[in-house]
């Protein structure tokens, strides 16, 4: 079975009018829109939620899907087919979701809420191991110890998918800002596929469907190798990504010097989309075509910068498709 199958065609008609929130393109890329959601519907939605903490969240999955049913009868039902047929749409795919008035840390339970609801417009977000919910909150700081690139500032965290290195389907990517303190630089740094000049070189090279073994360090708290390729196609033939450069394991010199080509080339693209993301706000991108990544920082002793994510894999209904194993 094809891990990588993507959904194709939008599933559901787009609404006659927006209510409750904007669309329109960012200043960085056309493919990349930005989703504001008014003042007065972020207020409409806490104030729904209020009686429900984050751990309630933890506790009933199904609950999630309900803030994301709550999230969009406030907006008349014309939320759920934007952020549906963006994340599906080849040519867009991704969003800055902006939630005016929601902004400083001490609101980030209420991130946590909103961020979830929109996702579970989509489909579910996956277990994930580091944390031990379906999201991971997680600081950054000055000084770190840890054991990947992810927490270290004075890096360029590479291009790369999510979800490379578990046997989750991972089709969209959740990443939003809740804290930043002392920060300059450190942009969010994107890709999509398409834009990618050196694409077909790579697409089409024989080790493009080469199986690779993928392990991840101790952190990731997951133990079991992984076995795909890095590239594979969608329903209609287009092609999709699941890479990354810190646990892809080549068996041998002719995979690891490839994959040394691909890294360079993906680092050196001139496509590369920098996206700030303010506190409170978060991008929700396809991660099967468009790779993503952050931008070094400048080092500062009361730097902060705390994130939360979440991964997970489409699903709607009345629509036949194979998915591959799924979370709890
Ligand atoms: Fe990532």
């Amino acid at each position: 079975m094809n891990a990588q199958t993507q959904i194709d065609a939008p599933v559901i008609p787009q609404p006659a009018a927006l209510y409750g929130f904007s669309l329109e393109r960012t200043a960085q890329s056309d493919r990349l829109l930005e989703l504001r959601f008014s003042k007065t519907t972020v207020q409409a939605f806490l104030e729904a939620v209020s009686e429900w903490p984050v751990q309630a969240l933890e506790y009933k999955s199904f609950l999630r899907f309900q803030f994301g049913k709550i999230l969009d009868d406030i907006c008349q039902g014309s939320l759920r087919p934007i952020v549906v047929n963006t994340l599906l749409d080849r040519s867009t795919g991704g969003l800055l979701v902006v939630p005016e008035g929601l902004d400083n840390v001490a609101q980030a339970e209420d991130m946590v809420k909103l961020s979830t609801a929109v996702a579970h417009l989509l489909g579910r977000s996956n277990y994930d191991a580091m944390s031990g919910q379906f999201y991971a909150r997680f600081v950054v700081e000055n000084i770190d110890n840890s054991d990947s690139y992810l927490r270290q500032p004075h890096r360029v965290m590479e291009l790369h998918n999510d979800g490379t290195f578990v046997n989750q389907i991972t089709d969209y990517v959740l990443m939003m800002k809740i804290d930043e303190q002392n920060m300059e630089g450190g942009n969010s740094l994107l890709q999509h596929l398409d834009d990618w000049q050196d694409l077909d070189l790579f697409y089409k090279h024989p080790l493009a469907r080469r199986v690779m073994r993928w392990t991840a360090p101790p952190s990731k708290n997951t133990r079991e190798d992984v076995f795909h390729a890095i590239f594979d196609t969608d329903a209609v033939g287009r092609p999709t990504m699941r890479y990354i450069d810190q646990f892809v394991q080549p068996e041998n010199f002719e995979e690891g010097t490839w994959l040394f080509q691909l890294g360079e080339s993906l680092e050196g693209s001139s496509t590369k989309v920098s996206i700030p993301v303010p506190v409170g706000s978060f991008l929700l991108i396809n991660n099967l075509f468009w790779l993503h990544g952050r931008d070094r920082f400048v080092a500062h002793p009361g730097l902060r910068r705390e994130l939360m994510r979440q991964r997970g894999y489409f699903s709607f209904p009345k629509v036949e498709h194979h998915r591959g194993q799924t979370s709890n």
